[in-house]
């Protein structure tokens, strides 16, 4: 197998959050299973990560906090290096594009393309907040969505439907900032003509070829990033601004553009190539390697982020110039949590950092966990009744028992010391090639992005294992036929030894245990396969367990603790009104009626006059109902009516008594109509 270089990155976390288990599963878990494995095939590996610290993405979230934007970054980029730290990541470099070396970068790179006549300059109308003196782009505005209705969509992206939206498609849109509707103001942009690429990325994504050579292998990408990218293009590719007006982020490198900074968009992928050079620095070696030539770059994202990897960021490196482009963009598709999406604003999540702190040694478990679940072809979900039963019924009865019961018994029988393998039987012949047989697997899977199934073969080998030991029983062969014992537990002990470094990438704390058990200290991927790791005679150590089981008062902990964090969704509901003496309320006559007749009110759009039958009798009651109801609508209506107020006469007509409606937050009527049978001047309270 030849030597390769790969540029490995994971997309940059905004550094306005910490990370939830989706994040875990979906990118970063994926991301570093694949890049250990990378590694043990001794390839040579960049594995770059880095917090985004520029966009509205962070100026929102410093508003929410009354905070500054800074400190709000350094707060985040903090906690989430501290638990990539903590859930060991094994990231070369955990970058910032705060960094003077991205600006640097980034505004370079910014002038290389404009140098080359890359971008279009376009003045034209933006919505404008009056009172906040700023134009609303992305995140600072939202309205309805024009595709599905939605009310709440970003000007950037609807999060309901996924359609990619710009701030002047929204219907009603309102400001982040004010709250207020916002104006038209005119405004010069920096734009991307995506457009003009649609052919060559229609080839490079369909068919891996560029300019008629083969770059890639497009059976290898995942099918919905080959089909969200088709059809965005299919749709039409748009020009898109690659500036914006905001006083947070990198300065547009350019005379006349005050004010103006770098769509965040298009400097967070730079900081790829910044942290590149960064950690390039610290190792002495030279970054251009990673960004050219033959190397392999490879993108883990998340769903959301397909677009701006599989069709923008190509588009830059390619006019550009002196870069590669992505052999691979794995995108994985979301997770949720317990039957619902997660949710930052309702935090409705599990939350990595705090998951660490809970159970900082329980880790694996949680690996384990989300790679079994990985959203790599569809949406999946996380329980922790889910939890438990992995831990439990894997890692506990099938890894963790065979481990434990192979050195075990070698301690017992043999003082730890692997035993020879003597004759071999059929039902040895099996798992000898069973071990043969697995790791070629693991490979072709890993190697095409399918971490879930690559970790599901190594524990196919475990199960395996299990079930020999369980089969053939040495502990009671032991009595007759000790020579029987020593063959299986040699191959027991190779087992063993092979799952202990299968499992390096998915586990590798448990997978470091195991090799102190064996006293595997040199070990390398290529014994992967082999049925004589340990040599007879080999010294062994007695093990300890691998996994304790999660109880069940493990999991309600867990579920209450998700419950109880959860906030309800802010209201806009009127607050509550003081309390009133019971007596007072008793005061107030409901009744049910029914309205016999309407008519509008002259000279008044608001009202109607109704004639009510209250069963007591036929009154007149002017209701302020008429923009909401037509008169002839609501003739035979059943209504809840209050009696006893004091005659009114509103626009010359005598009300006697008032319909009791629900109105909701828009103001919005609805008539409260007793839903039943019940005759007029029936009573309610
Ligand atoms: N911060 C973005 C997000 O969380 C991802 C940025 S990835 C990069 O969705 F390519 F822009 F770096
Ligand atoms: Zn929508």
């Amino acid at each position: 197998m030849d030597k390769k270089r790969y540029t490995v990155t994971a997309a940059l976390p905004y550094a306005n959050g910490p990370l939830h288990l989706g994040h875990v599963a979906g990118v970063y878990l994926p991301a570093d299973i694949f890049v250990r494995f990378l590694r043990h095939k001794g390839h040579d590996v960049a594995f770059i990560c880095g917090s985004d610290e520029h966009g509205a993405a962070i100026t929102l979230r410093a508003k929410k906090e009354g905070v500054t934007p800074q400190e709000i970054v350094d707060k985040y980029y903090t906690i989430l290096a501290d638990s990539f730290k903590k859930f060991d990541v094994s990231f070369d470099i955990f970058h910032r594009t705060s960094e003077p070396i991205h600006r640097e970068t980034a505004q370079d790179f910014f002038k290389t393309l404009h140098n080359k006549g890359v971008f279009t300059q376009k003045t034209n109308q933006q919505y404008f907040d009056e009172k906040y003196e700023q134009f609303l782009a992305d995140r600072y505005i939202t309205g309805e969505c024009p595709k599905c209705g939605f009310a709440e969509a970003y000007g950037d992206q609807c999060e309901k439907c996924g359609s990619a939206l710009s701030p002047n498609d929204l219907i009603r849109p309102i400001s982040k900032l004010s709250g207020d509707a916002p104006v038209l103001r005119e405004t010069t942009h920096w734009f991307l003509p995506m457009e003009r690429h649609e052919d060559w990325l229609k080839d490079w994504i369909q068919n891996g070829k560029l300019e008629e050579k083969q770059i890639h292998d497009p059976k290898k990408w995942r099918k919905q990033v080959v089909g969200q990218c088709m059809s965005w293009i299919d749709g039409g590719l748009q020009p898109r601004a690659m500036t914006r007006d905001l006083d947070w982020g990198i300065p547009v490198p350019l005379e006349n553009a005050e004010g103006k900074v770098l769509y965040v968009w298009l400097d967070a992928p730079i900081g790829y190539i910044s942290a590149t050079k960064a950690w390039a620095v610290e190792q002495q070696k030279n970054w251009k390697n990673y960004w050219t030539g033959d190397t392999e770059l490879v993108h883990f994202i998340g769903k959301d982020n397909i677009v701006f990897h599989a069709l923008i960021f190509p588009i830059l490196l390619k006019e550009h110039g002196d870069f590669i482009l992505p052999k691979n963009v794995p995108a994985s598709e979301f997770l949720n949590l317990e039957g619902d999406k997660f949710s930052t604003s309702r935090n409705w999540a599990v939350w990595l950092h705090e998951y660490l702190e809970r159970h900082p040694n329980k880790t694996d478990e949680l690996k384990y966990t989300l790679t079994a679940i990985a959203p790599e072809s569809r949406d999946s979900e996380f329980t922790w009744n889910g939890f438990q039963s992995r831990v439990n019924n894997e890692l506990a009865d099938v890894l963790g028992n065979f481990v434990n019961r192979a050195l075990v018994l070698t301690n017992k029988y043999f003082d730890g010391a692997v035993p020879e393998l003597g004759t071999v039987e059929p039902e040895d012949q099996r798992v000898i090639k069973a071990i043969g047989e697995v790791s070629p697997l693991v490979e072709e899977k890993l190697y095409n992005y399918k971490i879930r199934e690559a970790q599901g073969e190594v524990m196919s080998l475990a199960r395996i294992g299990n079930r020999y030991l369980a089969e053939t029983e040495p502990w009671k062969l032991i009595k007759t036929d000790k020579e029987r014992v020593k063959t299986i537990l040699n191959i027991a002990l190779q087992i063993t030894a092979n799952l202990s470094i299968l499992l390096d990438p998915f586990l590798p704390s448990t997978a470091r245990k195991m090799r102190t058990f064996l006293d595997l200290e040199a070990f390398n991927w290529s014994q992967c396969g082999k049925k004589d790791i340990l040599p007879a005679g080999h010294h062994t150590n007695k093990p300890s367990i691998l996994f304790e089981k999660i109880d069940d008062a493990f999991v309600e902990k867990e579920q209450d603790l998700l419950r109880a964090s959860q906030q309800v969704e802010e209201s806009n509901h009127e607050t509550q009104k003081e309390t009133v003496a019971f007596d007072d309320f008793l005061k107030l006559d409901i009744r049910v009626g029914e309205i016999l007749s309407a008519k509008k009110v002259k000279k008044a759009d608001k009202l109607l006059e109704l004639n009510v039958d209250t069963g007591l009798d036929q009154r007149t009651i002017v209701s302020g109902i008429a923009q909401h109801f037509a008169p002839e609508d609501i003739i035979g209506k059943k209504v809840s009516v209050l009696m006893n107020l004091p005659p009114r006469k509103i626009r010359g007509v005598v009300s006697n008594g008032m319909l009791l409606m629900g109105e909701d937050k828009d103001g919005k009527l609805t008539f409260m109509s007793p839903e039943c049978d019940l005759e007029n001047g029936a009573t309610i309270r």
